[in-house]
């Protein structure tokens, strides 16, 4: 996720490009650069940090220019520093690019340029993509547009690009695949970026690009949109938008929560995109590739995370213990750090932390590097403090999470963890191949489950919402994978709606948390089909002998616990292991309802902050 911007008409593109920057920062925001173009020059200004720094590095370039392009970078490949911000410039310097998503087969398109005599000064996929254009410009002889549509033709990944030429400085061109592209119509002037809000104040007339599309953005000629594989035009439609600023940057939604809720099938596919070949029945992350030996040799993998971030660890623990049969142990950070933990050198630490900043998380790294175990780190944010300390780590691409609590870092958090857990069993031999290549190919339909249950339990759990706003308690019970679920759930309504709640295993209800229900006493009960169902059935009918009002998450179709319980949310059926990314979804919501309901600050809750950096 990042920001992208571009401006050509008859104003001044600078301020626009920075202003539009700054509306686009809460999509990315770990480094900035500008591309300006005066007639004469291809000026650009990039460094790490926030737009406000790169307004202070600019001021190094002459502003002018009625050209130009702005990008605020969320990295994936090439950590956050001044050469590898965007925009990249091709070997020959007359291309600029700007580019949000992920070049998945950058590093074979980066050999074969190398090849070929060009040189690279970032670490990043993007100025792959930039010399690709230009190699095939020069070598088939091609205006930039079509230089465009065969280099893309040759990418895999996600992109929302534009491309600059200064030879041919009357046309930006832009393209879509994954990663979204607006595209202002203005009287005499156009402007491109990832959402409206950069261009909402110079024209409601919008042109959003499909996927697969991409358009030459040219002055005083009308838009012309093709599609990337085999050039055929396309209408361009030039929607009115009605939105305003605010609902623009939540994309529509009333907070920032339910955005990044209804974002995790495109992150959970953007997180094992160019890592789960399931068709190939591969496997690949370069940090477990390098260190597979250590892992495979380890006598014990210790998790240690805070918060949301904890309870992915725990589902970690059990799919890792199912598939390799390596002990796992799961531990606060904050307790580990302080209880003079018992950590061998054959010990693997696995690391969790979206922000990736955490200080207990962070100390307990320290005190595991110090007593010589291997650490890796599975973050979020590229360049953080964590990425930095572990050994080494696997990103989650979730993009920037800004609401409070966390809804899709625990999602492609499950699902980074997911694909180790399978790789290691892989090379361990402790899973079939049958069951692999299952759990591949359920890993890789996933993003559509899980969009389908959002399409199946939101208005549900909408109405359930409203019945329960004004409960002072609530009881989360799951079994097995879904008994991190349950702790998961609870801190979700906790953190937002303030209402007390709690996690329990199920079975554990009777050794003393059963003496809690009563007729005012919601109890959450996750009982999908796979796994213990016929247990979980029977604590609900404990707790409906109690008075308990049961709201049941259950797989589709589920009849029996249908009977028993005072509500049903349907979810659809996905394997034992794999439950907790689809069981998560009607509980993130009912959350968020309820909090709603209740005037909470949804995306601030009080007391919270995003990323604890403190102790
Ligand atoms: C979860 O909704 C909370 N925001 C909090 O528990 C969070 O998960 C915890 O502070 C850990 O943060 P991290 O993943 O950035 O390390
Ligand atoms: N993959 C590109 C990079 O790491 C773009 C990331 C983004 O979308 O900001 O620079």
């Amino acid at each position: 996720m990042c920001g992208i911007v571009g401006y050509i008409g008859f104003r001044e593109a600078y301020p626009i490009v920075i202003k539009g920057l700054k509306r686009l920062e809460y999509r990315g925001y770990d480094s900035a650069g500008v591309m300006l173009f005066d007639g004469n020059d291809l000026k650009v200004s990039k460094t790490k940090g926030k737009v406000s720094d790169l307004e202070e590095k600019s001021k190094e370039i002459s502003q002018s220019g009625t050209i130009g392009m702005g990008h605020t970078r969320w990295a994936t490949h090439g950590v956050p520093n001044d050469i590898n911000s965007h925009p990249h410039l091709s070997n020959s310097e007359n291309l600029a690019i700007i580019h949000n998503g992920i070049i998945e087969n950058y590093e074979p398109l980066k050999k074969e340029l190398i090849k070929r005599g060009y040189v690279f000064k970032s670490d990043t996929d993007t100025e792959v993509l930039v010399n690709l254009i230009e190699e095939v410009k020069k070598k088939e002889n091609l205006k930039l547009g079509k230089a465009v549509q065969v280099a893309l033709n040759q990418v895999i990944g996600a992109y929302a690009i534009c491309v600059f030429d200064k030879q041919k400085p009357d046309e930006i061109v832009v393209a879509r695949l994954g990663s979204p592209l607006a595209i202002g119509v203005g009287k005499d002037e156009f402007f491109i970026a990832s959402d409206a809000s950069p261009f909402i104040e110079y024209t409601s007339n919008a042109i959003y690009l499909e996927d697969e599309e991409m358009a030459i953005v040219r002055l005083h000629k009308p838009l012309k949109i093709r599609k990337i594989k085999d050039d055929t035009i396309v209408d361009p439609y030039i929607q009115e938008l009605q939105m305003n600023l605010e609902q623009i940057e939540k994309g529509g939604y009333d907070h920032f929560m339910l955005k990044e809720i209804y974002e995790q099938p495109n992150v959970i596919k953007d997180t094992y995109r160019g890592r789960l070949l399931a068709n190939e029945g591969i496997i690949k992350m370069a940090g477990i590739e390098d260190n597979l030996e250590k892992f495979l040799n380890a006598d014990r993998i210790l998790i240690v995370a805070c918060g949301t971030s904890w309870h992915a660890g725990l589902v970690a623990e059990y799919i890792i213990e199912e598939f390799t049969r390596i002990p796992v142990e799961v531990e606060y950070a904050s307790e580990f750090r302080y209880r003079n933990p018992i950590i061998n050198k054959n010990d693997i630490v696995i690391a969790i932390s979206q922000s990736g900043e955490t200080a207990d998380t962070l100390a307990a790294i320290k005190l595991a590097k110090e007593n010589g175990a291997f650490v890796f780190g599975v973050c979020n944010v590229v360049g953080s403090s964590i990425s930095r300390e572990t050994h080494a780590g696997a990103y989650t691409h979730a993009g920037p999470e800004i609401g409070v609590a966390s809804t899709k870092a625990f999602t492609t958090q499950i699902t980074v963890l997911t694909m180790i857990a399978l790789r290691l069993a892989k090379a361990k031999g402790t899973l079939s191949n049958s069951d692999f290549h299952r759990h591949l190919q359920e890993l890789e339909i996933i993003p559509e489950k899980v969009q389908e249950a959002l399409e199946m339990t939101n208005e549900v759990a909408k109405t359930i919402a409203a019945k329960f706003k004004d409960s002072q308690n609530c009881l989360y019970l799951g079994r097995g994978y879904n008994f991190p679920v349950a702790l998961e759930g609870a801190l979700k309504l906790k953190e937002i709606s303030y209402i007390h709640a709690e996690g329990y295993p199920a079975a554990e209800m009777k050794h003393g948390p059963i003496a809690l229900i009563d007729e005012q006493m919601p109890v959450v009960v996750i009982a999908p089909k796979q796994g213990h169902y016929d247990k979980v059935v029977s604590n609900i009918q404990e707790i409906k002998s109690r008075s308990g009002k049961i709201i049941a998450i259950v797989t589709k179709g589920d009849t029996q616990v249908r009977d028993l319980a005072d509500y049903v949310i349907e979810i659809p059926d996905t394997s034992d292991a794999l439950s907790p990314l689809l069981t998560t979804i009607p509980l993130q919501l009912l959350s968020y309802h309820i909090a709603v309901m209740r005037d909470c600050n949804v995306d601030q809750p009080r007391n919270l902050a995003k990323s604890v950096t403190v102790e």
